[in-house]
């Protein structure tokens, strides 16, 4: 995608297409008030009528007849003015975005109107941008077919006094959208592709193509570090676990965050072996490792003053003649003693060893990504990530940069009470609650390896991780979510 910014006005641009909104209970924007003229009052005739309400994500098409600059005009319902938000923003440029590429458009202009007054302009190209950059991804990848569509080639921002902003926001928001691209694209690769060892080497390949440095653990190397948990969720796969580390900033003086990533390749629920019906989504399972990869290579290009872990354990659940039973005891890397009472729940145990991985790299402030219960989803559905963890300021700045880059979260506790959920007759833990306050009781089953200096938030993403059928601005699939929040956080915590 190649993006450009002008010193001109949009309405002056040629190309394919140029999008403009229309709010709600409005007249035609006056700043379309020349095209509608050239059009001969076209715009105003259709702004109001039932075709054009301005109802958020309403849409129309006109061809232009060579009487504006570009061949189209797509106008989308904005909603009401003031409830327009970045967030919304954002979604009106990736709906547009997908029309465009839908309809073969090759180049589309963002007009006048979606320079929002009274919005930070360097802002909202960021989320034009980026969210367009996230509606064009495809996800025909696989297909043999259907190949040989034109893409979107060129996205243009432009006005003649904030060329500048544009550019900046615009920057970002292509660095942005793209490190959620391949986020998204590594949760959408099938198992029998990214196996612990295929997805090491790749987010490896990637990392270090962005210049930071990369180091990856094998099986014995693990065991030799007593990672007995990893180990044991790996063990039942004749695909070997990886644990990969990833390296960003070399900044005395500033904090180290970070940011530990689930990365079950497939979770089939082991032994303890899921119900057939939608298992083929367990692909996605290494959704929060997407995440953190995601966002190390956004952070390595927009370089904030800020020290970052990336902590990816990585393993295949699967069930076999060599893998864990339940009832089995194994031991953590920092020495506590786990009696696995379902090897469906493998997520807390990798993470757990990462965690303590993480802290003995010098981490003191931790995000740990994941998707861990389903009980979650439960909860909260699709719509909100669900947030643990302690203490509360660390909780509220994770979820605050969370809810900045448009992303809804909201905070369980883990009231002590909770801890008797996972008591164990014969080890220090069980590795799962059993029927109530399951996001919970995995959250708890982490905070057992997080030392009661570490600040740490958990967030179970299993609904957010990925959208269930299509969307105006996205393509169902994975989400993304995660990597801008982190990338926000890590920027934060850099500004102080
Ligand atoms: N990967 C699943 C959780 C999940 C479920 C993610 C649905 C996305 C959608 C996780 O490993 C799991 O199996 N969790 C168990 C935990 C239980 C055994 C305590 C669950 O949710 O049933
Ligand atoms: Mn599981
Ligand atoms: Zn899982």
């Amino acid at each position: 995608m190649n993006l450009q910014t002008h010193a001109s006005k949009a309405a002056e641009i040629p190309a394919d297409a140029r999008v403009e909104l229309v709010f709600q209970d409005e007249p035609l924007p006056e700043l379309l008030a020349s095209d509608d003229s050239s059009l001969s009052g076209l715009l105003s005739e259709l702004v109001g009528s039932p075709e054009m309400k301005g109802k958020a994500h309403e849409s129309t098409v006109l061809h232009t007849q060579g009487k504006l600059s570009t061949r189209r005009l797509l106008l989308l319902g904005a909603g009401k003015r003031d409830e327009l938000t970045l967030e919304r923003l954002g979604k009106l440029a990736g709906q547009a975005a997908r029309a465009a590429q839908r309809q073969e458009w090759k180049s589309l202009v963002f007009g006048g109107t979606l320079l929002v007054a009274g919005m930070d302009v360097a802002q909202v190209a960021e989320a034009l941008v980026g969210s367009a950059v996230m509606g064009l991804m495809s996800l025909d990848t696989y297909k043999t077919e259907d190949q040989s569509k034109a893409t979107l080639e060129t996205m243009v921002l432009a006005d003649p006094s904030r060329q500048a902003a544009l550019e900046s926001g615009g920057k970002r928001g292509l660095v942005l959208g793209e490190a959620a691209n391949t986020a998204r694209s590594l949760v959408n690769e099938p198992g029998n592709d990214l196996y612990p060892a295929a997805m090491a080497e790749k987010v490896k390949a990637l990392a270090e193509g962005a210049g930071l440095s990369v180091e990856v653990l094998t099986a014995s190397q693990m065991r030799d570090k007593g990672m007995g948990l990893l180990l044991a969720v790996g063990q039942g796969s004749d695909n070997e676990p990886r644990l990969v580390t990833i390296r960003y900033g070399d900044f005395e003086g500033k904090p180290t965050l970070g940011f530990v990533g689930k990365g079950i390749t497939f979770d089939s629920g082991g032994i303890s072996l899921k119900p057939g019906l939608g298992m083929q989504d367990m692909k996605t399972d290494m959704s929060g490792a997407a995440a953190v990869a995601g966002a190390m290579l956004a952070l390595a290009q927009l370089k904030p003053q800020v020290n970052v872990l990336g902590v990816i354990p990585m393993a295949e659940n699967m069930p076999s003649g060599k893998a864990t039973r339940p009832g089995d005891v194994v031991r953590g890397m920092n020495g506590k003693t786990v009696e696995v009472v379902n090897t469906d729940a493998e997520g807390r145990m990798i993470l757990a060893d990462a965690l303590v991985h993480a802290q003995e790299l010098g981490a003191t402030h931790i995000v740990d990504l994941a998707t861990l219960t389903g009980a979650c989803v439960v909860a909260l559905g699709h719509v909100a990530t669900g947030a643990m963890g302690k203490p509360q300021e660390w909780v509220d700045q994770v979820m605050n940069a969370s809810r900045a880059v448009g992303e809804k979260i909201w905070q369980l506790p883990i009231y002590d009470e909770y801890r008797e959920l996972i008591k164990s007759e014969i080890a220090d833990m069980e590795n799962a609650g059993g029927r109530w306050a399951g996001p919970i009781t995995g959250a708890w089953f982490l905070k057992e390896f997080v030392k009661d200096e570490t600040a740490w938030v958990h967030l179970d993403i299993a609904g957010t991780a990925t959208i269930e059928s299509d969307v105006p601005h996205l393509p169902k699939g994975a989400s993304g979510v995660g990597v801008r929040a982190l990338v926000r956080l890590a920027e934060e915590i850099a500004a102080g």
